[in-house]
């Protein structure tokens, strides 16, 4: 269907101060990422989703915005975006954009005309005059940030603040805070986005300010009323959900009918594969997916393995969020706020391309729409040096000469160092080097891209768990769409493996790999016997 683009859509994420520089001054930028364009068009990248590239001090990576309908200038002009968007659409590659309006910076010109008690603006924001009590256990940052309210000596109050406290909550009760919303959303829109990523969904709907803790509660009407807007404004637009919450809260932000968000981001599911790679057994992946809620015919998760921010293993047991630290980031320094890692996938993976390639093909084929962090498709390592979650946000890796690609050579200095020792060196680990060598990591996840694309049964939804004769090691399963069905077979185990699967329905007799060595064959009596490397995986088409 025309109109559901999104549910086969390869999402590929982009910060665009550090994917590369097209005016020599060390700062990635619009022109540079229009260069980059040809790059992701040739990876079969097929919907870009730009991190907030609006005006803003920046003390968040700029999560803390002072403009909702600007361009950062470092990052260029309304122009150059334009010129972006117009190339991007050449080359068939939709954009979807951050839309951050949990809160503001506390320089947005709502705040500062809040502060001094404008009386348009002050209802913006979320404020008190008693003091308030110990509020360190609802902190999104622990260990960074010690309330969720701050004193402001203008206003003479103190103000809410979920995240750091140069992020004042926005005021979302108040119907003119909603109507700025939808004022952002429709500017964006005509300029050509094709939807949102709707950055902290469920405290964008929380009850805020002092209620909040004397009687949680959500108001899912606000994303009705989001949803409603943006479909009538651009029929196929999408908003994909930032809503990290446990499975039984999950289907409220898809809505029953689907009327609410079109996708919602797997922060359940995310961890428990990281869990299934670390214990070398499906069983913690299909555990999670088994929790899911069905969701509605018109939506669709999105799955990840690393994003911009940590990888957060707070939804785990507390022996299980233990096994992973000691796998992925034992020492304190790849760890923050008691819950993640802040580390790249390949590091975590110890630079094992088979690891690497093994869990995108789990989250290529679980049903649901992949999303790839830039850098991933090299294996890119992360720079603990940098602050917080700075350290998975070093600039692209595009050659072997000084500044990486990323910016000219004589430039001197970059918004962010490049990595410039050890195994992921930018000398190792580059697109130039990768795209010669037919074994790459690069030239792997593009071909797993374009068989992707080719197989839309793994983002419709419909699908099976396998069983096998290797269940320990073993996971498969089925995806069905309009007749057609694939399989896909994945070696959790460092161990080469012969195994047996056992199809649930005798009509298919002939089995088509899609990627290993072997071509087709014949399927006995609903059974498949194949071989597979350790972390191996393979794709099968199954065919009558
Ligand atoms: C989201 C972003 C994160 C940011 C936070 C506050 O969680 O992913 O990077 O710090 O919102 O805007
Ligand atoms: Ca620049």
């Amino acid at each position: 269907m025309a109109s559901q683009w999104f549910k086969n859509a390869i999402v590929y994420c982009i910060d665009v101060d550090t994917f590369k520089d097209g005016n020599g001054d060390g700062i990635g930028d619009f022109i540079g990422l229009r260069q980059g364009l040809s790059y992701l068009a040739g990876l079969g990248v097929s919907c870009i989703w730009l991190l907030p590239f609006y005006p803003s001090p920046d003390r968040d990576n700029g999560y803390d915005i002072t403009d909702y309908i600007g361009i950062h200038p470092a990052l260029g002009d309304l122009g150059d975006f334009a010129a972006f968007m117009d190339e991007a659409a050449n080359r068939g590659i939709r954009v979807i954009i951050d839309l951050v309006v949990n809160h503001t910076s506390d320089q947005h010109p709502w705040f500062k005309a809040a502060r001094s008690r404008d009386p348009h603006y002050v209802d913006y924001y979320v404020w008190r005059n008693d003091r308030p009590g110990d509020t360190s256990n609802e902190v999104v940052f622990p260990g960074k940030q010690k309330a969720v309210w701050q004193y402001d000596r203008t206003a003479k109050a103190y103000y809410f603040h979920r995240f750091y406290e140069y992020q004042p909550d926005l005021n979302t009760a108040n119907p003119n805070v909603r109507d700025e919303i939808k004022k952002i959303i429709g500017f964006w829109l005509a300029l050509g986005v094709s939807g949102f990523r709707v950055d902290a969904a469920p405290f964008v709907i929380a009850t805020k300010g002092p209620e909040a803790q004397k009687q949680p509660h959500e108001s899912f009407v606000f994303l009705n009323e989001f949803r409603e807007f943006l479909s009538w404004k651009k029929g196929d637009a999408v908003f994909l959900a930032e809503a990290n919450v446990p499975p039984d809260q999950m289907l409220q932000y898809f809505g029953d009918r689907g009327t609410r968000m079109n996708m919602v981001l797997n922060f359940f599911v995310n961890p428990h594969v990281f869990l299934a790679m670390a214990n070398e057994s499906p069983e913690p992946l299909i555990r999670s997916l088994v929790q899911l809620p069905m969701i509605p015919e018109n939506s669709q998760w999105a799955y990840f393995l690393r994003n911009h921010d940590e990888l957060d293993l707070s939804r785990l047991g507390e022996l299980e969020r233990a096994r992973c630290f000691e796998a992925f980031g034992s020492e304190k320094k790849m760890q923050i706020y008691d819950r993640g890692i802040r580390r790249r996938l390949a590091p975590m993976l110890g630079g094992d391309i088979r690891r690497q390639l093994l869990g995108y093909s789990l989250i290529f084929t679980i049903p649901g729409t992949p999303v790839l962090w830039y850098g991933e498709e090299i294996g890119m390592g992360d720079d603990l040096h940098q602050e917080e979650r700075n350290s998975v946000r070093t600039p692209m890796q595009w050659n072997a000469e000084p500044n990486a690609g990323f910016a000219d050579p004589s430039v001197k200095k970059l918004r962010r160092p490049v990595i410039d020792s050890g195994e992921f060196d930018y000398r190792r680990v580059n697109v130039q080097a990768q795209r010669r060598d037919p074994h790459s990591l690069l030239n792997s996840l593009e071909r797993m891209i374009r068989t992707r694309k080719e197989y839309p049964e793994f983002g419709c939804g419909k699908w099976r768990l396998v069983e096998s004769d290797r269940p320990d090691q073993i996971f498969a399963h089925a995806c069905e769409d309009a007749g057609n069905a694939v399989l896909a077979v994945h070696n959790l185990s460092g161990e080469p493996l012969q195994v047996n699967v056992r199809l649930w329905s005798d009509q298919f007799d002939h089995a088509v790999f899609l990627f290993g060595d072997v071509d087709s064959k014949e399927i006995k009596d609903k059974d498949l016997a194949m071989e597979l490397p350790a972390y191996g995986y393979d794709w099968i088409r199954l065919r009558p």
